[in-house]
């Protein structure tokens, strides 16, 4: 398979899944729509108030991180490839009755769709990994984040991505070598979902994603490591707090997730 078809390839992935999430107890759409916000302790800690903000909200999927921060008073715009999620996220937008914004497109190809600069750009948790380039995927974030403005992101640990699915051997490189391919069955969000297709994804050390964003004109402020997840959503994992997942065996031994923010 060639990798150059990785986005009709991932966008149907992505366009499957989406239906199967709208209905998992993970994205727990019915808590969602009585009023419970979907954004965690950390990106919120990071993102501080956004009443009154301009927010993109990068890979949004379909759309709870997005209507979570249009409900706590940010503008916020919510971008994707995936049409099912865009139209899933525009229903809950009108459900909820908020005044939030969805396009549907490719991240490299926004700069050619909208032509405004935020206080905010946001993306978080299993993002990067879609994208082969890190320098176009930089330069698209600092080209909309406003002088004074800043990038939060947090995502998993590159470390994780080494692992097999079940955390027993270390199968794939820290560095960018190469597309990763597979076809995987089901879904983090639910695991017996009937959904088998193949993915293509890519490996991002953490100095790929840092000069990058350097590169592209962007300041660090903060950059964080994590030995927790706040979800389930890997094979193998224990709960070792309210909301907080480790590997088991390797509870203490692995970083999950890391968080930056980044001004401008
Ligand atoms: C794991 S989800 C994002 C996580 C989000 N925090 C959530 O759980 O709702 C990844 C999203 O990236 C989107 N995506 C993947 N590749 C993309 C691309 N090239 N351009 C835009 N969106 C993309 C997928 O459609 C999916 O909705």
């Amino acid at each position: 398979m060639d990798a150059s078809d990785y986005i009709a390839i991932n966008k149907a992935l992505w366009d499957e899944k989406t239906h199967h999430h709208m209905d998992s107890e993970f994205y727990n759409v019915a808590a969602f729509l009585q009023g419970k916000s979907s954004l965690n302790e950390i990106e919120l800690g990071l993102l501080g108030d956004v009443k009154d903000k301009s927010v993109l909200h990068l890979q949004c999927h379909f759309g709870q991180d997005t209507l979570s921060l249009s409900r706590m008073g940010a503008n916020a715009t919510g971008v994707d490839f995936s049409e099912v999620s865009i139209t899933r996220a525009r229903g809950l937008n009108e459900q909820l009755g908020l005044d939030a914004q969805f396009i549907c497109t490719d991240i490299y190809e926004l700069p050619g769709k909208l032509h405004q600069q935020y206080d905010i750009v946001f993306a978080s948790y299993g993002t990067i990994g879609w994208l082969p380039d890190m320098q176009r995927w930089a330069q698209v974030v600092a080209q909309f984040v406003k002088p004074g403005g800043k990038f939060v992101f947090v995502e998993f640990h590159p470390v994780v991505w080494m692992f097999d699915y079940g955390f027993k051997t270390v199968e794939y490189s820290y560095f960018n070598k190469e597309a990763i391919i597979e076809t995987n069955t089901g879904s983090y969000a639910d695991r017996k979902a009937n959904i088998s297709k193949t993915e293509i994804g890519w490996n991002h050390s953490l100095a790929e994603v840092i000069q990058n964003l350097l590169a592209a004109g962007l300041s660090i402020s903060s950059f964080q490591e994590y030995d927790y997840s706040p979800y389930n959503c890997f094979q193998n994992m224990v709960a070792v707090a309210p909301g907080k997942y480790r590997v088991s065996g390797l509870e203490e031994k692995l970083p999950m997730l890391y968080s930056l923010v980044a001004k401008r």
